[in-house]
């Protein structure tokens, strides 16, 4: 009965309770079954006010008419979620080219994922007839996007460590375009400190990442965080990263400047006093900022890292070269000075490299107090009005911290410990406390990236408090 109500109903509203089905896991008929029996219900009166609470997915999708998304199959059980996927993305007018990985196909058959994506299942690397002309560069490279779902343990490790010996890894490596993994797997090993590092280096790679979510998983008994996300939030993800649609930018008409990396303090021509700071964390904060709409400037020590993706960079050597220009670039809303800044330069640069002389030891190095930028600016005139500065200590770090905060009139400190054992000083990690006058927050260990993402939306939330009382 229900089927026959279902074939008569027009496209759209056919569309619609797919749709609702889709989100709810159930099947059509199941869904009009409940609709019915909804409308049976005495229903307690309930004023509908926004757009968001009709519609709970408020992602529009429509921009996946007609794009190519690789989707890579990994051997875990929720591989057959990615049959459900599939219709979704068919049904917005995707076209869906399938990757199995070996593993994967214990879970799901090449024969059902071709006929639901409608399109040649590829398994082999070394398969003759695709590969007469490179097949997997030329499957990395039409795609608009590639989507890994499930993502193993095994496909994060072998992704984060450049592995290529199979169709799906050599095909990651191979790829110019975005990558989009949705990892699944037992919470034990979503836990597990070598998945939390394969993570972190993923996300520092740049690949973009969707749950796992929080429940229960097939094997009985156990729950905790590993499930897959779900079809629908998949194809919202997945919508998001491909299609122009802008989302709405919170920091659209402010201005930041960022100070990033060491300084280079001549002795002569050739030698200079420098330290360990690699820039990672200051680029990765200055893009982050640019990702969230505001205009950025970054004053750059010397440091062996790209620009930062959407940034105005200025390149400096000294400590006066970052102050100079840190200054020519106010007015701003946000500064955050992130570079290490050398504390001392040498009193007396000299013009020609310095000779050792027969005999005679080492002349002793006079050194001069560098100017101080960050109480420069917590000082200025035109300070900005939310001043961030970083502290690097060894030893005592909220203690010094706080002393800085309140020395140098900033807002917050981002305050990390930077003994040689943490490796946070060039490396890819690292572990803060977001000290304001008010509040001290521990943060877990955690990218650099992630830390620049973190850090950008609190400032995206002081900024709406702000509004919120003005
Ligand atoms: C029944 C069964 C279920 C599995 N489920 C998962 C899973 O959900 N997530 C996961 O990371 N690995 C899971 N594994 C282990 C992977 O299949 C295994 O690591 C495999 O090498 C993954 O290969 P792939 O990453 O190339 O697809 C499962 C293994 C078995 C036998």
């Amino acid at each position: 009965m229900a089927s026959i109500t279902i074939r008569n109903l027009d496209e759209a509203t056919k569309q619609a309770l797919r749709e609702r089905a889709a989100r709810n896991g159930n099947s059509m008929e199941e869904e009009v079954r409940l609709l019915l029996n909804e409308l049976n219900q005495p229903q307690p009166f309930r004023a509908v006010s926004s757009a968001a609470e009709v519609e709970p997915h408020s992602i529009d999708t429509s921009g996946l008419a007609g794009k190519r998304i690789l989707l890579i199959i990994g051997g875990g059980i929720a591989a057959y979620k990615c049959l459900d996927l599939i219709r979704r993305l068919r049904e917005r007018g995707a076209v869906v080219r399938p990757v199995l990985t070996p593993a994967a196909e214990e879970f799901v058959t090449p024969l059902s994922v071709g006929a639901i994506s409608g399109d040649k299942v590829f398994t082999d690397l070394f398969d003759r007839e695709d590969e007469h002309d490179i097949g997997h560069i030329r499957l990395s490279r039409e795609a608009d996007l590639i989507v890994v779902a499930p993502a193993t343990a095994d496909m994060m490790a072998k992704m984060a460590n450049g592995h290529a010996n199979d169709l799906a890894s050599t095909v990651l490596m191979a790829t110019n375009k975005p990558v989009l993994i949705a990892p699944a797997m037992n919470p034990q090993m979503w836990s597990h400190s070598a998945t939390q590092r394969n993570r972190v280096t993923l996300a520092n790679d740049g690949i973009h990442m969707i749950g796992p979510n929080a429940g229960e998983m097939a094997e009985s008994g156990e729950a905790g965080i590993g499930r897959m996300a779900e079809p629908m939030q998949l194809v919202e993800a997945i919508a998001k990263l491909i299609s122009p649609i802008a989302e709405p930018k919170p920091l659209a008409g402010k201005r930041a400047i960022l100070t990033s990396g060491p300084t280079h303090e001549p002795i002569d021509p050739v030698r200079y006093i420098a330290n360990r700071s690699s820039g990672k964390q200051g680029h990765a904060i200055a893009e982050a900022l640019a990702n969230a709409g505001a205009e950025v400037i970054l004053v750059s020590g010397p440091v062996a890292i790209p620009n930062p993706k959407g940034v105005e960079t200025i390149r400096v050597q000294t400590a006066r070269e970052m102050q100079a220009m840190v200054e020519a670039s106010l007015p701003a809303d946000i500064a955050i000075m992130v570079a290490a800044v050398a504390d001392w330069r040498s009193a007396d640069e000299a013009d020609e490299k310095m000779k050792k002389e027969n005999g005679k030891g080492p002349d002793s190095l006079k050194l001069v107090e560098n100017p101080d930028i960050l109480k420069g600016l917590g000082h200025h005139k035109k300070r900005p009005s939310l001043l961030i500065g970083f502290a690097a200590e060894t030893e005592k770090l909220e203690k010094h911290a706080k002393a800085k905060l309140k020395r140098k009139n900033a807002d917050w400190i981002v305050a990390n410990d930077v003994s040689p054992e943490g490796g946070v000083m060039g490396g890819d990690r690292n572990t803060v406390k977001l000290i304001s006058n008010s509040d001290i927050e521990a943060w877990p260990t955690l990218g650099k990236v992630e830390v620049a993402e973190r850090l950008v939306q609190k400032i995206i939330d002081h900024f709406d408090v702000e509004t919120l009382e003005a």
